[in-house]
């Protein structure tokens, strides 16, 4: 006789019961835009309802953060100066160094990790030093240990490179370990793409480049082997959490590395993401609410055991219920 899969569906109870995947608030990172100025909070045009906060104002958003349950969050700066290599990023009294000291002074039981790169620190708004109109991706590395050292006096948790330089993990736990942070975590951005799921982001940080694209650091978004052999090669290199990005489009990714590597994966539900469920749901074309934990909840199932979201509050309000 053939099973009647029905059977299982009939009531709350039942389905309560054999339910595969179920979300966490825990499995959350919600992504800050730290601005170095004074009084600020501003709405993303883009992002309804997310908003760059100057570090005054910050404990608005943290004290929210933290009632709500969500024990993660992932830092952006907006500096006020910007140079060709970007030497803001390693200034010890720098925004996102002084925001880690902030948080991890008010909110100790917060974890805090930085977004390590560029482009939001120099002028042409790419992810390194430039040479001949690209990205050098060794002298990039120079400078990542400069920028990884200042998080970690900091006080920072975890760090996350994103700016897909070659031997970027390497570099960074090389220089970690050297200087006595070897607890710091490494999550790498190991497989992201070059997205244009990425747009609203950079009007938020300030960070889209000046000229060209992303195209020569990058991935492609048609590679699927090519994720495999960079997620092998953050782990070679000693990353302890290897990270998707952006999500949605490449939930066959995601499964990938699951299916592949014992790590934790992470995935970077994006800001194009946001925006889009976002839109749709103001012009009440779709229930934004539900889209967004049926969104959720299809990254988690696909593999992901942590995801970086500006859905993380909304999402944490719906579970704690
Ligand atoms: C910086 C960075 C970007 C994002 C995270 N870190 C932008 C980019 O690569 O252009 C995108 C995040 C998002 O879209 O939400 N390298
Ligand atoms: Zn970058």
């Amino acid at each position: 006789m053939a099973t009647r899969l029905r059977d299982n569906r009939k009531t709350e109870e039942i389905r309560n019961s054999v339910r595969e995947t179920e979300l966490q608030v825990s499995n959350f990172i919600y992504p800050l835009f730290i601005e170095e100025a004074n009084n600020i909070k501003k709405e993303i045009v883009s992002m309804p309802g997310i908003f760059r906060y100057s570090l005054d104002r910050i404990h608005e958003e943290l004290d929210e953060v933290v009632a709500l349950g969500i024990k993660s969050v992932i830092l952006f700066g907006i500096p006020i100066n910007k140079d060709a290599e970007g030497s803001e990023s390693w200034n010890d009294d720098g925004i996102i160094q002084k925001a880690i000291r902030y948080i991890k002074t008010n909110y100790p039981t917060l974890l805090v990790i930085a977004d390590v790169c560029f482009c939001e620190y120099t002028d042409h708004g790419h992810c390194g030093v430039l040479c001949d109109h690209d990205v050098d991706n060794d002298l990039t590395l120079v400078n990542l240990r400069k920028q990884v050292l200042a998080q970690a006096r900091a006080g920072v948790n975890m760090v996350a490179p994103s700016g897909m330089m070659d031997f970027a993990v390497r570099e960074i736990r090389d220089e970690l370990d050297k200087n006595g942070f070897q607890d710091i975590i490494i999550m790498g951005y190991s497989v992201k793409y070059c997205s244009s799921y990425y747009g609203p982001f950079r009007d938020a940080a300030d960070s889209a480049p000046s000229f060209g694209d992303r195209r020569t650091y990058q991935m492609d978004p048609a590679n699927r082997n090519e994720a495999l052999k960079e997620a092998q090669a953050d782990i070679d290199e000693g990353a302890e959490i290897l990270m998707v990005k952006p999500a949605l489009s490449y939930l066959d990714i995601i499964r990938d590395l699951k299916n592949n590597f014992d790590l934790p994966i992470a995935a970077y539900n994006v800001s194009g993401e946001y925006s889009m469920i976002k839109a749709a749901g103001n012009n009440g074309w779709i229930d934004d609410q539900k889209v967004m934990m049926e969104t959720l909840l299809s990254i988690k199932r696909a593999g992901a055991d942590i995801i970086i979201t500006y859905h993380a509050k909304e999402a944490a309000k719906i579970l704690n219920k």
